[in-house]
């Protein structure tokens, strides 16, 4: 028997393992396509818990089996009307368990494939990118009344601007690989923004946005599209916790509103594509407009600066401290992200009056 197929005799599924193909372009943890047999038989999505990143795994599986089952609960509600869209399920071990901790010290977990679905690497157009707009939009919707606080802070700090600039400015300070005199360009355009950088913590700290549930990685190939094209799923629920829903829009317009790639060298090639932004924000808005409280509505073309300020940062620091977050590609390749980040941002800068223009003129 192989390892994989040893792991997956572990858990309850239906019908027979017949392979286990490596699946999707997730950078995080490691995906397989389990299919099984008689051939009508469900298929599964088992993945290998990247738990360098997440330190503690039960409490990640807690956080996703609380949202999972709340968003379940919603949809089942009449007033729900939301039929199509697909919660995905986690399977249990036969010890009735979420996850499979192996001798190797490897954590698994499986859940049911969504069947018809695919998802997309690049947002190839407009219709796509509000389609994404709708299913995020979804997941804000359907856990707007849950309590944010019973989910564990899986990654503490993740989004906090005081946090990711002190750790910046440490790296600065001690110059651990020496590369700070080649920077200075990028640290002076990152300081020259840092005090407005504050805007939604201090909104957060004065209690004038809500902590809600957040999904935290709002990247579109996180959404699941059936052959339609209509987005039927948000999947990758890893990062699932408490938060501010303008981290989530700010984060899906960094990167599905860009019209380069996160680390492209071009940096001409780089710009926020405001048809795009404008297409994510409108569905987004459909689903969301009649809980969103007057700040978060204020706030969302600025949140797309903010996360795009956010990313630079933490590129820029991981460059300064010689590379040993990120996984890099070529030497340079986080300041080459760096260098796109900034760029993106300063479009956005360019066009913030038109980008409030449009978040203000869609009709909620
Ligand atoms: N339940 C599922 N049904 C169908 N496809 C899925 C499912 N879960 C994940 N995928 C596919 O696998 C890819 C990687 O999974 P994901 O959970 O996003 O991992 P990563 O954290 O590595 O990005 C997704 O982009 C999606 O295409
Ligand atoms: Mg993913």
């Amino acid at each position: 028997m192989s390892n994989l197929q040893n792991i997956v005799s572990q858990f309850n599924i239906e019908g027979r393992f017949k392979s286990a193909l490596p699946f999707g372009s997730g950078h995080i943890n490691d995906t397989y396509l389990i299919t099984t047999s008689p051939d009508d038989a469900r298929d599964y999505v088992l993945q290998r818990i990247n738990h360098a990143i997440f330190r503690n795994v039960p409490e990640l599986i807690s956080n996703i089996v609380k949202v999972t089952r709340h968003l379940k609960q919603r949809l089942l509600c009449k007033d729900a009307d939301l039929d199509w869209f697909h919660v995905i399920a986690m399977i249990q071990t036969r010890s009735g368990e979420y996850f499979l901790h192996d001798p190797l010290g490897n954590y698994w977990r499986m859940y049911d494939f969504v069947p018809g679905s695919r998802s997309y690497d690049v947002v190839e157009n407009r219709e796509l990118s509000c389609e994404a707009g709708r299913a995020f939009g979804i997941f804000h919707h359907l856990t707007s009344d849950m309590n944010a606080g019973s989910l564990f802070e899986t990654l503490p700090d993740f989004h906090h601007i005081g946090s990711r600039l002190e750790a910046f400015r440490g790296k600065v300070r001690t110059d651990p690989a020496g590369r700070v005199a080649g920077v200075a360009g990028e640290i002076a355009f990152a300081e020259l923004r840092a005090e407005e950088m504050h805007a939604i913590l201090r909104l957060a700290q004065q209690g004038r946005i809500p902590l809600r549930v957040t999904h935290n990685d709002t990247k579109f190939n996180n959404v699941l599209f059936n052959t339609d094209n209509r987005a039927i799923a948000v999947v990758d629920l890893d990062t699932v916790m408490p938060g501010y829903l303008l981290y989530d829009f700010g984060d899906a317009i960094r990167t599905g509103a860009n019209t380069g790639a996160e680390d492209e060298a071009d940096l001409s090639k780089v710009q926020i594509d405001l048809g795009l932004f404008e297409a994510y924000a409108s569905g987004y808005l459909e689903i969301t407009g009649d809980f969103l409280t007057r700040e978060e509505f204020d706030h969302l073309a600025f949140s797309a600066k903010y996360m795009t300020y956010l990313i630079g940062l933490r590129f820029l620091t991981d460059h300064i401290d010689g590379d040993r977050y990120f996984k890099t590609a070529f030497p340079g390749h986080n300041l080459q992200r760096a260098r796109t980040q900034f760029r993106l941002l300063e479009t956005m800068e360019r066009d913030f009056g038109t980008m409030q223009e449009i978040i203000r003129s869609i009709r909620i």
